[in-house]
């Protein structure tokens, strides 16, 4: 397994899949049970990967880390501040540089949380955040990507990221009552002010990055893409590579599903955010679950974890793909940095893509959805 000199050895990792092979519920109440103190790095150098990626003009590691679910609790109880801390700043000690977070998730809680944990190390993170909805009171409303709420959202990051610029500023969903153009031109005008350094965009058509693109140079699209979710090979990230626009897939891990962590009796209460998810249902589960098969398959070829076969195979697509895998453990983002040590050949590729293609999935985008602004 690629996960060198970690505390995960195959005999663990094998206890870990019998465990969760004996079909644990996953509600926030399983999650609450987990034990979730940070591991020592012991041997940070070996795990420490220094190969760069490019999201347009912007350099990250090929590898970033998502921190969504640490303080906003998207998929387990919100954590603490004092146990995610050592999980951002380990992740940096691996070689992570790039962190995704954004207004919304809490909201505001995990920017507070990102920007507490890399305030020391500032000028060696990149920090890429996301505005986009309506948060005047509170909590979550529409969207709303209106000049002056885009440049007040900004202003908020900035106090709670601890920062004076947002590296990578996304716009999170489009609001279908702001034109894009309208859009890029106030992030064009943020970039001059050097509040912030790049523009990226989240779960948008090829249509709409090219109208952004005119306006103001986009360095990253970033939206769902997994082995699982692959609708956005409609055009997107071919769109992508055509502009030089780097791809930033989030569920790369489909949401845990890839990392082994669920089975065909997997069930979630209907307060777990997985509970929405349709490729989340009884039956899809059951379809997915020869997918797993699969990835599990490549691992054993590979002496990889299937989150490491995940994460490498989205690599492989295409030299602009950067995942941001999410977690709220250390020994997780080891494990998911052992993926830079996977490769396959064309042939390989080759081979894989047949085996899923002949799998049939339930619950997954539609290819068409890929040209429509979600
Ligand atoms: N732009 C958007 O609209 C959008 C939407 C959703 C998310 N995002 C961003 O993308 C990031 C990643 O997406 P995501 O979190 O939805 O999906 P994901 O990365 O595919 O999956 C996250 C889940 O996978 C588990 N996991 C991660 N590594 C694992 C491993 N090695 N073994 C077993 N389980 C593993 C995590 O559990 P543990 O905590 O137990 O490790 C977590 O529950 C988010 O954190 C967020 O920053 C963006």
């Amino acid at each position: 397994m690629k996960a060198k000199g970690n505390n995960l050895n195959r005999r663990n990792f094998i206890s870990k899949s019998a465990l969760f092979g004996a079909g644990i519920v996953a509600s926030p109440i399983a999650f609450a049970n987990e034990k979730n103190l940070p591991e020592k790095i012991e041997d940070s150098k070996s795990a420490f990967k220094t190969d760069k990626r490019m999201l347009g003009a912007l350099e990250v590691s090929p590898i970033g880390l998502g921190c969504m679910s640490m303080k906003s609790g998207s998929y387990n109880p919100p954590r603490d501040a004092k146990d995610m801390i050592p999980v951002i700043r380990g992740a940096f000690d691996l070689g992570v540089t790039f962190f995704d977070t954004a207004e919304v998730y809490g909201p505001f809680t995990d920017e507070e949380l990102v920007g507490e944990a890399l305030q020391p190390i500032r000028d060696q993170a990149v920090i890429a955040s996301k505005f986009g909805f309506e948060l005047s009171t509170g909590s979550r409303g529409g969207r709303n990507s209106k000049p002056e709420n885009i440049r007040s959202a900004v202003e908020g990051m900035l106090k709670r990221l601890r920062t004076d610029r947002i590296d990578l500023l996304y716009l999170h969903r489009l609001d279908p009552n702001v034109p894009i153009e309208d859009v890029a031109g106030t992030v064009k005008d943020l970039i001059k002010e050097g509040k912030a350094l790049h523009f990226g965009l989240s779960e948008v058509s090829p249509t709409t990055i090219r109208k952004a693109h005119d306006e103001q140079p986009v360095a990253a699209l970033q939206s769902e893409y997994s082995i699982i979710q692959r609708a956005l090979e409609n055009e997107v990230i071919d769109t992508c590579g055509e502009l030089g626009i780097g791809f930033v897939p989030w569920g790369p891990v489909c949401r845990g599903f890839l990392g082994d962590k669920f089975n065909e009796h997997s069930r979630f209460s209907s307060d777990s955010r997985l509970s929405q998810v349709p490729y989340f249902t009884p039956e899809a589960i059951e379809a997915h679950m020869e997918v797993l098969t699969l990835v599990r398959e490549w691992g054993r070829k590979k002496d990889a974890t299937p989150a490491q076969i995940a994460l490498a195979w989205v690599m492989a697509q295409k030299p602009f793909i950067v995942p941001i895998p999410g977690t709220t453990k250390l020994h997780h983002v080891k494990e998911n940095q052992g993926a830079l040590d996977i490769s396959f050949t064309d042939a390989e590729l080759k081979e894989f893509r047949a085996d899923l293609e002949k799998i049939e999935l339930v619950g997954v985008r539609e290819p068409e959805t890929a040209l429509i602004d979600q």
